[in-house]
């Protein structure tokens, strides 16, 4: 009776869009990815971005460095793919090791080739509203949302976490369509108080099961960006097993995830057009 708010449709749709503009244009855009150390989950990730960019006809290079790689080595890399006029955008996969440090990572790369949409250059212009590449994953949950045809504009959305890449700008992006947004995080008081009243919840804390069926309105969207490895199983934040029950809900695996990587490919397509 209640939707399963599927990412497959809208990001196949999405690629599609993007292979069918690959094939016309003369010069391929290329995306480097950079895979520093061997966390597994990261390796699904990138292997998955990497394939979808193939299918969809963007070259690909992977770079991969050892888990021990310094934090001057990462930024040397970075400077070459900066200047690698091959390389239309790059992303170093997150999380990185412990040694580096993963702002200074970011702020390193050339805004022109951040497809992440993750430097302070161009999360500022995002906040401007000034044209730039958005940060995959909360652009990535507008497009589902637009995808099932959902209304933001005057309702009451609770995100849940504060990102920099996932809560902060998504509810932002849903502000600018007009939302009323609450933000809660982990020293929210009382988190259902937030999430009863909304009528639309994205939920982005990385707690498996965190929002329940009583946490929720019937009828209500509820958006799972929650991605958590459990007994080698993907967990979203959502109980959705008992949720769909009264609720339209996206699934984990199945929901947010593609849709980030095709809007990820999207913004490399975007970046070899801005470069001629
Ligand atoms: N599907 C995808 O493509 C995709 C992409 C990116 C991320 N993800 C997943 O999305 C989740 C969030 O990612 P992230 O990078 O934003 O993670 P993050 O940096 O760890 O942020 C998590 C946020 O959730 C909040 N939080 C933690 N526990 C909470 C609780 N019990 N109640 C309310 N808020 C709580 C934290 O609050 P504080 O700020 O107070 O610590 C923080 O703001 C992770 O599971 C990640 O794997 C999925």
């Amino acid at each position: 009776m209640y939707k399963i708010l599927s990412g497959k449709e809208p990001s196949d749709a999405l690629l599609e869009e993007l292979k069918a503009k690959v094939k016309k244009m003369a010069k391929k855009p290329h995306l480097a990815i950079v895979l520093v150390g061997n966390d597994p989950a990261s390796e699904i990730y990138v292997k998955k971005k990497l394939e979808k960019a193939k299918t969809t006809g963007v070259k690909t290079t992977l770079r991969e460095m050892d888990g021990s790689t310094s934090e001057k080595e990462l930024l040397e890399l970075v400077d070459k793919l900066n200047n690698d006029h091959e390389i239309h955008g790059f992303i170093v996969q997150s999380p990185l090791p412990e040694q580096i440090d993963e702002k200074k990572v970011i702020e390193a790369i050339d805004p022109k080739k951040d497809v992440d949409g993750w430097t302070s250059s161009n999360m500022g212009r995002m906040f401007v509203g000034l044209d730039t590449f958005l940060p995959a994953t909360p652009a990535g949950v507008m497009k589902i949302l637009d995808y099932y045809g959902i209304e933001l504009e005057g309702k009451n959305i609770t995100v849940i976490g504060r990102s920099n890449v996932v809560g902060k700008p998504l509810a932002f992006l849903l502000l600018q369509r007009n939302a009323t947004v609450t933000i809660c995080h982990s020293k929210t008081k009382d988190l259902s108080m937030h999430t009863k009243n909304a009528d639309i919840i994205v939920a982005a804390a990385g707690k498996p099961g965190l929002v329940t069926a009583e946490m929720v309105k019937k009828g209500a969207c509820i958006i799972d960006v929650g991605t958590t490895r459990v007994d080698g199983r993907l967990k979203g934040d959502v109980d959705f097993d008992n949720v769909i029950k009264k609720a339209h809900c996206s699934p984990v695996p199945g929901g947010v995830g593609p849709m980030t990587v095709a809007i990820l490919i999207g913004n490399v397509v975007r970046a070899m057009e801005n470069s001629n």
